[in-house]
């Protein structure tokens, strides 16, 4: 018996040391995220459900006026502080959505592609709406877990996570009208924002310049119509070889006429660029959390508190700084495209700008 004992005492000492030996290799291996930072970032870093071992590191101060609310540097604030931030945001999105001048940009009907952004778990009355690049692939692998289609996080392959036949987190527009109807008015709802246009320069550059193997769409077939829609100049046998510029995109998106058309060819690819309003439906579906990115390290811990299942699982950690808005990146970006082209972007995009509360940004528009 003594020697079984022991046996035992040996097995979870060892266990201790391999489980603090992964936290701190995690930790090194994030660093390297820090500026490409995209959904693929945070995949060596998981959550694992009944043992809170990752545990979101607290915050520095985030750099946005908007955010003011929460800004206690380097302190996840208290439940109730967190509860006022979130009451605010909630305050400003109903009131920006009664501005009838914004109607047209904030009051997005509950369409089947919103339907197609929302998923569900049943088993915690969870929904969550996907915006792409702010992390919202560790969202979907939580929820994915916590459904119990695999045990843990680290077990569920990257081409899985976003294949909703097999991965046990179905899409809200499979389900009949009035169990949707129920979900929607009875579970806890949310989503995720970040700085519309540093967002666009994200996405920009994850699936234009980085362009992985296994999306060869956005190379081969909408970078091409956009440039030969919107570029100035371009000499047709050269498309594929320039690659799209930060300006031809801009010019696009700005264009909130024209580039109907091309978006229905598009797909739902689109979903990396139009508006959270147009993804989600904030106006029409009352979430209870949007949380923002910039306050990611704060947020993610209460949302999963105000979900019911912080006793279950943890959010992966966050490489330090990765989240905050950086406003020479985005100076960066927009300079050398004109004045004309950032308003007409702004306009487009200003909807998501007063509806979370990011201010626009004067230092490109004047
Ligand atoms: C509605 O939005 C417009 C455009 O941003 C803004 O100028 C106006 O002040 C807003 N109105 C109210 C009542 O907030
Ligand atoms: C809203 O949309 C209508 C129809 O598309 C258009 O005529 C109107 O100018 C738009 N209003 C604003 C404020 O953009
Ligand atoms: C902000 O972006 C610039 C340009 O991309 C980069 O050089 C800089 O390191 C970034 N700053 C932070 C704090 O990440």
């Amino acid at each position: 018996m003594p020697g079984a004992m022991r046996h035992h005492w040996l097995l979870l000492g060892a266990c201790g040391w391999v489980l603090l030996i992964l936290m701190f290799v995690s930790k090194f291996i994030s660093f390297r995220a820090v500026d490409d930072y995209g959904e693929r970032a945070w995949g060596q870093s998981g959550t694992v459900p009944g043992a809170k071992v990752v545990k979101p590191i607290p915050a520095s101060s985030p750099e946005k006026p908007a955010l003011k609310p929460s800004d206690q540097p380097s302190l996840v604030p208290t439940v109730a502080d967190w509860q006022l931030v979130t009451d605010k945001r909630n305050e400003l999105l109903s009131t920006v959505c009664q501005n009838s001048s914004l109607r047209n940009l904030t009051h997005v009907s509950i369409s089947k592609f919103v339907l197609d952004r929302i998923f569900v778990c049943d088993k915690h009355k969870i929904l969550f709406c996907q915006t792409p690049k702010v992390g919202n692939t560790q969202w979907k692998k939580v929820l994915i877990v916590l459904n119990g289609a695999f045990s843990t996080v680290e077990e569920i392959p990257e081409n899985v996570v976003h294949d909703h036949e097999k991965n046990g987190l179905p899409r809200l527009s499979s389900l009949t009208p009035q169990e949707i109807t129920l979900r929607l008015s009875t579970y806890f709802k949310f989503f995720i924002v970040r700085d519309p246009f540093e967002r666009l320069i994200s996405a920009f550059k994850d699936k234009f310049v980085k362009n992985p193997r296994f999306e060869p769409w956005y190379k081969h077939d909408i970078a091409p119509a956009i440039i030969r829609k919107y570029r100035k100049s371009h000499r047709d046998s050269n498309l594929a070889a320039s690659g799209l510029h930060f300006e031809d995109f801009v010019r696009y998106l700005g264009d909130t006429e024209g580039r109907r058309r091309m978006d229905r060819q598009f797909g739902e690819h689109i979903i990396h660029w139009v508006t959270y309003a147009e993804l989600c439906a904030p106006c029409k579906i009352h979430y209870n959390v949007v949380g923002h990115h910039e306050t990611l390290e704060q947020d993610a811990p209460h949302i999963l508190k105000a979900a019911g299942i912080d006793q279950l699982v943890s959010y992966p950690t966050i490489p330090p700084g990765i989240t905050r808005y950086n406003r020479t990146k985005v100076e960066h970006y927009f300079s050398g495209i004109s004045k004309r082209d950032i308003r007409r972007l702004y306009t487009r995009y200003q909807g998501d700008f007063h509806l979370f509360g990011y201010p626009s940004p004067d230092f490109l528009l004047n």
